[in-house]
């Protein structure tokens, strides 16, 4: 038995998905470059995908840049910004609760003589929008804002953050790191006045190493390879045909089940938090309540139980969950995020995420609220 509540980690490619990715490694193997039919066959792939990305996005398919995942698209974004504008400017201003993709592209701006200021957040996890107001000069050149949070599912009010920035100053980039949103929670990128959006296929059961990022056509960039002039001479290289493929197909199907998919998740994490209090189970959640967090997400605290050694209990029974993000859990440090948000040391060791799709069941929890309550009582009577 396996029970997955790792999906803002990664989710499991769809079967169609995979099939469809096969079919074009074997067969629709041309260069999109190439002039020749295999060549246009490509191509079209890459129109289609581009197509049905840029639906989900809620943009125009030319604004679509494919890459090689939300990584690269926030790299892009960021340091594609910042080179391109500095003439303008050198001031960018974040948040204490990105991911480190953009935090570290940050830090490497700063040393090269950037400015950046990383706005607080609340108790929730949102951003102070007092402070942004402040931060905000005639030299910011850049705003980057995390839509849904990866560890606690704060959704952002990017509207009002959108309206915050191009109010203050209208030449200012604004960036959406998008990559736990995309067909989480409804995108609208023009209402927000959003420049570049970053997201990634391996969120939505489509392949990993394959993103995008929307970029509007006043928003100049500068590249971060040299290169041929694919995706507009901002991503050179071959494009990867099968992943960007697959992007397309699970973006489609994506959006056709975000209804229900959401709707089923909201209800998920709701019977996990009822079923583990009902328990008589003392369980905080870290970040807003559930009902207005993404759907996908629900990060506990288990006083007196170390977050890592009940993921690792969990896992013992197949259930597998994440005691921070991803790309830290295997170096355990106390979450940023947590910390972030205002909790103790303690507190953010003794928290664990779980984490949602659309293809969890009712039954799944039933057996995690089951394994959880015995794991975290006999935890308790022997902390380790
Ligand atoms: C909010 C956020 N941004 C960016 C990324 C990086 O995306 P990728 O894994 O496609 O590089 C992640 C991945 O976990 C994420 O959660």
């Amino acid at each position: 038995m396996e029970i997955y509540l790792d999906n803002s980690a990664t989710t499991r490619p769809l079967g169609e998905v995979i099939q469809f990715m096969g079919w074009v490694q074997h067969t629709a193997y041309g260069n999109p470059s190439s002039a020749h039919a295999l060549g246009l066959e490509a191509e079209k792939l890459l129109q289609e995908a581009r197509s049905s990305v840029s639906l989900a996005l809620g943009c125009r398919s030319d604004e679509i840049i494919f890459t090689s995942g939300g990584t690269e698209a926030n790299n892009l974004a960021i340091k594609g910004a910042a080179y391109r504008n500095r003439r303008r400017g050198n001031h960018i201003i974040t948040t204490v609760i990105e991911h480190p993709s953009v935090l570290n592209c940050c830090r490497k701006l700063e040393q090269e003589g950037f400015i950046v200021d990383y706005l607080p957040v609340d108790g929730e996890g949102y951003v102070n929008l007092e402070r942004l107001k402040q931060m905000l000069t005639g030299n910011t050149i850049l705003v980057s804002i995390i839509h849904v949070n990866n560890e606690i599912g704060t959704v952002q009010p990017l509207e009002i953050i959108g309206s915050i920035i191009k109010d203050r100053n209208p030449g200012t980039l604004f960036h959406v790191d998008g990559v736990q949103s995309l067909a989480k929670v409804p995108l609208a990128p023009d209402r927000w006045q959003a420049d570049l959006f970053s997201c990634s296929a391996h969120k939505i059961h489509g392949p990993k190493g394959t993103g995008a990022l929307m970029m509007r056509r006043k928003a100049l960039l500068h590249p971060l390879f040299e290169g041929g002039d694919q995706e507009k001479g901002l991503r050179p290289g071959t494009e990867n045909v099968t992943g960007i493929a697959g992007f397309g197909m699970a973006a489609r199907l994506a959006m056709e089940k975000m209804h229900t998919g959401k709707n089923l998740m909201y209800d998920l994490k709701e019977m996990l938090l009822k079923g583990l209090r009902g328990a008589g189970l003392e369980v905080g959640v870290n970040g807003p309540p559930p009902k207005l967090s993404a759907p996908h997400l629900l990060n506990l605290r288990f006083p007196g139980v170390k977050g890592e050694v009940l993921l690792r209990v969990l896992e013992q029974h197949g259930i597998y969950t994440s005691a921070g993000s991803a790309c830290h859990s295997r170096h355990p440090k106390p979450s940023y995020v947590l910390q972030g948000i205002g909790a103790s040391t303690e507190d953010a060791a003794s928290s664990l995420r779980f984490s949602f799709s659309g293809f969890n069941t009712f039954e799944e929890i039933q057996t995690v609220i089951t394994r959880t309550v015995t794991a975290v009582k006999e935890l308790r009577q022997s902390p380790v």
